[in-house]
Parts: structure tokens; C-alpha cells; sequence
């Protein structure tokens, strides 16, 4: 393979890292249940990955790093560029420069989106489990509205007639929309955006598509976003190259409104000052990186295949399905008999394994989740299914 995925690199401990995920700072030890962070530990509980950026990445950044004067920027007409040049031939959506607005990180965007967008006291209505955005409801003083989804022994699917109830609810005016969905890894089908978008509209209800892991699509699978289905009425969409090219710690975004009268709310090409780093990543990104980006799918399919296939088998009392979309195992340990204390003494402490609690993304009740972000070289991802399995024998 023309790109390593298989290196194991110690980004803890390499200069330039900085890595939260591995960091070994006394305040990661309580998540192995130990006074001391473990050595041998293997941490899967964040969503970045553990393989370098693409090489044409890493060159235009060093090129910015090389001109050593990193005052305030401007975003050139190329990065727009690039944006477009993605959009159409990955996604066959056509977008115009002046429907893009580069910010600074998802969660800011959609801060200053549900901000611009509804009053306070509000509510936002976001389909359970979900990814973290209770706290970015919450700071601007709107309701976290949850809608459960239904779950089918491990596949999620939306209640539609709850969705109803509450968008017919007058204080409920936007939601919280991911294709694909972090954390069941779930792919909305075309049918299923469009009852979503027709209920959505009748009721005056404004979506945020979420879209930063729309380049991870499993094999046999097609990401669609939803204004490719419906259009673009009412719709703001949410992307990203933090997840797609590892690029988090740079926090580059793009948002998308094509939806005119919900654009003139926002302040025209950006958000707020992207910085020169930023910019040069994403042109390569969006310009050279296509083949990268291919080979990374192919390897999580395989890795991914391997991670499942390995929980069916050693493990049949945890329930997985394999994602539709993301790089991301929702596994249900509900049925393994122990308390969430428990798993976490075995896992964690024992293992020396990291997971995500699944009850920060709020399941349904009485149920015991982990999410295992499968972004390592398959090797450790195998050790650490060797470590699993060995706990909670
Ligand atoms: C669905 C989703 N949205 C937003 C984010 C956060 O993105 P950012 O780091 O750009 O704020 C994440 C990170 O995991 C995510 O999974």
C-alpha cells in the first residue's frame, strides 16, 4: 500500500504532538481507575486518528512554517476553491463561493449557528445517543430536546412519529442532524431524509446537518447528504477536515448555507479569521488528497471487518453492528452482566484499554455503551480485542 497506516506511532511521547488522547498527564490517570497512567495503555476514546496526515498535507504545512511570519490572514479565493472542487466530485453537490463560510472548529459553528438561529429558551431537538452537543445547546440558553432513536438488537433507526410530535411543539425550532451518525455509525437513507426534511419544514423546524464524517463511508455504502435529497431550504450543513484528514487540532470547517434567506444571517465568506496553517491544509487536502483519503477507507473496512467480526465471534453477549458510515463501534455491554463500574474496573483498569462512556451520549436507559473509535494500526486494534476479550472472560 502506497500509504502506511500500519505504523505504530508513540504520540505521546514524539515532539509536536501534543495529543490529548495519549497524553500521560496525571489527569488521564483516574480513566485507568489507577493513580499512575499505564504504560501499555491503548486509547481508542477520542475521534482523531493515529496515522499521519497525507504527505501533501504535511509539505503545505511546512511551507507556512518555512515563511515563519504567522500574522493575521486571509482566506484566498483558492481554499474556496478546493472547498467546491470537493464538494462536486466526492458528494455531486454543486456549491458557490459565497455559500461557504470557513470557521473555526464544528462546535463553535454550531454554537454561533443555533445562536443566530433561534431564541433563548428554545429547543433544539437532537436524536439519542449523540454526539456532545448538550453543552453547546446549553451555552447559548436553548434546550437539549432529546428524540430517541429506536434501537433493533444493535441497529438504530428514527422514530419518526416522536420527531413529529416534537417539531409540532412550537419552542422546538432546530435540530441536530449527522449523516453520517456519530455514534451508531447509522447512514440516513434518501427516504428517511425526506420524512425528516418534510416533517422539518411543515413545522417551521431549521436542520443542522452535521456532516464532518461524511468521508468515512464503509464499503457498499454511499453517503448522501441531505440537501442533495431535498435541497437546500432550511438547511445549514456542517463540514469538516478535523476528522476526514486528522486534522482537529486545526479545527477547519466549512459551513455550507445555500438556503439564502438563512445565509443573510451570517456574515459573508467566514466566521471569524482561519489561520494560515488552516488555509494550507485545506487546499492540499481538498486538492491532492483524494487517493489518500480512498486508501484510509480501505483500510478501516478492513480493520473495521476485523474489529466486528472478532466481537460476533469472542464476544457474542456484546451487540455491534457493523457502521454503515464513521470509523466508530457503538458496543452494547448491556447483556455482559456487569454494572457500568464494573466494565470500566475491567476494561480500563484491568485492560488498560480507553473507551468512551457511552452515557455522555445518552442511550436509553438501564443500557451500558462504550464507543471505540477504530482509527489505530490494526495491530493494536487486535491487541486490544485480545485485552477485551481476556477481561471480561
Ligand atoms: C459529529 C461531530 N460533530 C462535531 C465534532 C467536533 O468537531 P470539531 O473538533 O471541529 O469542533 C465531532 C468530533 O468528534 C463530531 O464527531
Amino acid at each position: 500500500m502506497k500509504f502506511n497506516f500500519d505504523e505504530v506511532i508513540d504520540r505521546d511521547r514524539e515532539e509536536g504532538s501534543y495529543s490529548s488522547k495519549w497524553a500521560s498527564t496525571p489527569q488521564m490517570a483516574p480513566m485507568f481507575k489507577s493513580e499512575e497512567v499505564p504504560e501499555d495503555r491503548l486509547c481508542f476514546f477520542v475521534a482523531d486518528m493515529d496515522y499521519r496526515c497525507a504527505p501533501a498535507i504535511v509539505e503545505a504545512i511546512q511551507k507556512v512554517a518555512a515563511h515563519g511570519i504567522f500574522g493575521y490572514s486571509v482566506t484566498p479565493d483558492e481554499y474556496f476553491q478546493a472547498v467546491i472542487r470537493w464538494m462536486k466530485d466526492r458528494f455531486a453537490l454543486d456549491v458557490k463561493r459565497e455559500e461557504i463560510r470557513c470557521a473555526h472548529g464544528a462546535h463553535e459553528a454550531i454554537v454561533e449557528i443555533v445562536d443566530k438561529l433561534s431564541k433563548p429558551g428554545e429547543g433544539v431537538i437532537v436524536p439519542t445517543p449523540s454526539y456532545y452537543y448538550r453543552g453547546d445547546v446549553n451555552q447559548v440558553n436553548r434546550y437539549f430536546v432529546p428524540c430517541p432513536l429506536k434501537n433493533d438488537n444493535g441497529y438504530h433507526t428514527f422514530d419518526f412519529e416522536l420527531f413529529e410530535k416534537l417539531c409540532k411543539e412550537p419552542q422546538n425550532t432546530m435540530t441536530i442532524m449527522m449523516q453520517p451518525h456519530n455514534p451508531t455509525g447509522r447512514l440516513w437513507t434518501e427516504d428517511e431524509i425526506r420524512k425528516i426534511a418534510d416533517i422539518c419544514r411543515k413545522n417551521n423546524v431549521i436542520m443542522i446537518c452535521d456532516d464532518v464524517h461524511m468521508d468515512f463511508c464503509r464499503k457498499d455504502n454511499k453517503v448522501v447528504p441531505f440537501i442533495n435529497v431535498v435541497g437546500p431550504e432550511g438547511i445549514v450543513m456542517v463540514t469538516g477536515l478535523g476528522k476526514t484528514f486528522n486534522l482537529a487540532g486545526l479545527a477547519i470547517t466549512n459551513v455550507i448555507i445555500q438556503d439564502e434567506e438563512l445565509g443573510k444571517k451570517f456574515r459573508p465568506g467566514g466566521f471569524g479569521m482561519i489561520s494560515p496553517f488552516s488555509i494550507a491544509a485545506c487546499i492540499a487536502a481538498y486538492t491532492q488528497c483524494d487517493e489518500w483519503v480512498d486508501a484510509l477507507n480501505e483500510y478501516l473496512d478492513d480493520t473495521i471487518d476485523y474489529a466486528v467480526d472478532r466481537f460476533h465471534k469472542e464476544l457474542p453477549q456484546v451487540k455491534v453492528w457493523r457502521p454503515e458510515g464513521t470509523y466508530i463501534l457503538w458496543l452494547d455491554f448491556t447483556d455482559c452482566g456487569f454494572t457500568s463500574e464494573e466494565l470500566d474496573e475491567r476494561i480500563a483498569g484491568k485492560a488498560h484499554v480507553s473507551l468512551s462512556d457511552g452515557a455522555g451520549m445518552e442511550p436509553a436507559e438501564g443500557t451500558i455503551f462504550r464507543r471505540f473509535c477504530v482509527t489505530s494500526a490494526k495491530s493494536r486494534v487486535a491487541e486490544a480485542i485480545d485485552r477485551i476479550v481476556d477481561c471480561l472472560k
